[in-house]
């Protein structure tokens, strides 16, 4: 397996393959990988003849104070793990590379998608992500990218950027992998505490609530919402960003609960802000 951290050399290969009638899969991370990553790279594995593992702390999506500068980097442990499962190439780009000078740019999706839930905390958050994701989709054209379920929100962007500026490439998004007692697994789990480590299954105990409520027959978005505020204020130590109940295509705020019904919640626990969701097929009329 290869490393390359230039924009031409990832150029080069990547035209190779597509001239050879490769098909290509992208799986763009920020690095310090963990199950869920490695979960898209085997998916990428079975679906494509080529794959490229991004690795790249994007500073284009991190607002002021957040955790840029604190982010884990192991460029060596994670190239371990991509070799292990047989991707082709990691793309690792220096931000210099990425953003060279006079790089003026940046792409942005409508406020529907955009300024709610993450948004509202992250100010050009999701201008930052579909920046860099529409950079690797124009630098590798790959058939295939693959994302999690974990960051909902991104993944209704990248669908938006992917579609609406003619990549050809299709956005593949694979469900959540989790810890054994459900806490969803993210690279910012490592900065949490042994006690708010114990704590963190709450979020998705919250969400499992909610869909409990959901299979029992509620149809009152403020009634569910209210329920899962609920449990999350039992534990006195997470402090809570936002909890939805909305149009999982459109993100749309619900009269009635029905249809394709994403419930989403982001938290702190100590300074480490935490998502997740779920999405849930309630009957419509029921
Ligand atoms: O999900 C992530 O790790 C990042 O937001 C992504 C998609 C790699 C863009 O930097």
């Amino acid at each position: 397996m290869k490393t390359v951290s230039t924009l031409k050399e990832i150029r080069a290969l990547v035209d190779r393959w597509h001239r050879n009638g490769k098909t290509v899969g992208l799986v763009p991370t920020m690095g310090a990988l963990h199950e869920g990553h490695l979960h898209l790279v085997r998916a990428a594995r079975q679906a494509c003849d080529r794959v490229v593992v991004s690795l790249f702390v994007n500073p284009t999506q991190f607002s002021a104070g957040e955790d840029f500068a604190k982010y884990p980097r192991d460029l060596k442990k994670d190239t371990r793990l991509v070799a292990a499962e047989k991707a082709d190439v990691i793309f690792a780009p220096t931000a210099e590379e990425m953003y060279p000078a006079g790089f003026d740019t940046s792409v942005t999706v409508g406020p529907a998608l955009t300024q709610t839930m993450c948004g509202l905390s992250r100010p050009n958050h999701f201008q930052g992500v579909a920046t860099v994701v529409m950079k690797l989709l124009n630098l590798m054209r790959p058939q295939q990218a693959f994302f999690g379920q974990k960051d909902y929100q991104q993944t209704l962007v990248v669908k938006r950027i992917a579609a609406d500026l003619n990549t050809g490439c299709d956005i593949v998004v694979l469900p959540t992998v989790r810890e054994a007692d459900g806490l969803a697994k993210s690279s910012r789990n490592a900065y949490l505490s042994e006690e708010e480590r114990r704590l963190a299954p709450s979020v998705y105990q919250a969400l499992k609530l909610a869909d409990g409520i959901l299979q029992v027959g509620e149809r009152n978005p403020k009634e569910l919402l209210d329920a899962v505020r609920k449990r999350l204020k039992t534990e006195s130590k997470i402090e809570i960003e936002y909890v939805a109940a909305k149009n999982a295509e459109t993100l749309e705020d619900l009269l009635i609960l029905s249809g394709r019904v994403l419930v989403a919640v982001a938290v702190k626990l100590g300074s480490t802000r935490l998502i997740d969701n779920i999405v849930v097929d309630v009957p419509t009329g029921s």
